[in-house]
């Protein structure tokens, strides 16, 4: 173990750096322009079926409904799968709060599951710790834009009749052996919140190849109301439905996903270069198929630096870097502290406290991603 004399404090930044910003141009304000002018504005509109179809088409997944955001989408999801109370669900314990916020909203349980041994993404070993006779379905998130191994995952859940929801909020785009994120499961589901690879200020989406539950959740967005008689309503529904508005930002996005695509791919691979030579930086870790590059992750290993995972990003702050911490490990936040484990959380638990998230959007400059490396590498240089 080599430790490191603890830096002075840097220089301000030039400009702030924000965490995310959208890339909004003209194609997004001729949309929402010709929404206004045609009035409508709420979630009846050729946009949100223009949405749906583009969507469809992308994923590969004969249905697609578009949501108000994407944790909408995600209860929409248990709820038409008919997941409800006395029912658990396994969910990694290692992603954003609203997987498992979407369980408690649907009445049910989650179990929490550690990350696999090689990577930040749950495996098919960590989901059978959590096994019970309770359990009904297994929810996989595809974090920071990277899949899951998905295919010894789907063979655990056939083997135990669960039901698979993915969480690919932060995967747009990305895939496992060529499969979108999104179609593996029973339900796949999308946010489209403005940090996202593709935003529609607030949104999302459900992706289904079963017709049957594409129409549950086609009824359960709209008040649980017959489509074919008003004000006929033959369960409790939502109002989960997207606006005009919101998704005619979303089409132009998707006519861009592409573009959108490849320039945080160039940003990422530059902070990737930038800081290979870093020896307190973690590495290693394999993405299954095609990652996307959302917030750009990174990992300390332990005692090298000399500074604590709080510490870097106080540092960063005071250079006006907008860094964030890596997502808690869930069973450390109040409200999921006292749900049942599916065995030691500790990889979780590592990587939850040593990660941070670094800004990332396509608007981002070559130069303010070296400025962040600059001040990353200041970090570790003695007497710096
Ligand atoms: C992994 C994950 N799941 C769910 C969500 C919830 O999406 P939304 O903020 O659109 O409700 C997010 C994003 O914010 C997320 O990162």
């Amino acid at each position: 173990m080599t430790t490191v004399e603890q830096p002075a404090p840097l220089p301000a930044a030039p400009e702030p750096i924000p965490i995310a910003k959208p890339s909004l141009g003209p194609l997004e304000a001729a949309n929402v322009a010709e929404a206004v002018a045609s009035t409508w504005i709420s979630s009846t509109g050729p946009f949100v079926e223009r949405l749906e179809a583009g969507l469809a088409d992308l994923l590969g997944a004969p249905h697609v409904l578009c949501t108000s955001n994407g944790t909408t989408a995600l209860h929409l999801a248990l709820a038409g799968l008919g997941i409800g109370p006395g029912d658990e669900v396994l969910v990694p314990d290692l992603t954003f709060a609203a997987t498992a916020n979407a369980v408690f909203m649907a009445g049910a349980t989650p179990v929490l599951v550690d990350c696999a041994a090689d990577h930040w993404n749950a495996d098919a070993a960590a989901f059978a710790r959590g096994i019970s006779p309770r359990t009904k379905a297994l929810m996989v998130v595809h974090l920071l834009g990277q899949a899951c191994r998905m295919e010894p995952i789907l063979e655990f859940a056939r083997n135990n009749n669960l039901l698979v929801v993915e969480d690919c909020a932060e995967s747009l785009g990305a895939d496992c052996g060529g499969q979108p994120t999104g179609s593996f499961g029973a339900v796949g589901c999308f946010s489209f919140f403005a940090n996202k690879v593709l935003t529609t200020g607030e949104g999302g989406a459900v992706a289904t190849s079963d017709p049957d539950l594409a129409k549950r959740m086609r009824r359960l967005r709209a008040h649980g109301m017959d489509p074919q008689r008003q004000y006929w309503h033959d369960s409790v529904g939502f109002n989960y439905r997207m606006t005009n508005l919101n998704a005619a930002l979303g089409v132009a996005q998707l006519q861009r996903l592409e573009e959108l695509l490849a320039r945080r791919r160039v940003l990422a691979q530059r902070y990737q270069s930038n800081l290979a030579g870093l020896s307190w930086l973690r590495s290693g870790f394999t993405a299954p198929g095609r990652s996307i590059d959302w917030l750009h992750p990174l990992f300390l290993a332990e005692n090298i630096l000399g500074l604590s995972r709080d510490q870097v990003l106080d540092r960063l702050h005071a250079a006006g870097i907008d860094a964030r911490p890596m997502f808690y490990p869930l069973h450390l936040l109040p409200p999921y502290r006292n749900l049942r484990r599916a065995g030691e959380l500790d990889r979780a638990t590592d990587l939850g406290l040593s990660g941070l998230m670094l800004p990332l959007y396509p608007d981002l400059r070559e130069d303010q991603v070296d400025y962040i490396c600059a001040q990353l590498t200041a970090l570790g240089r003695k007497g710096a």
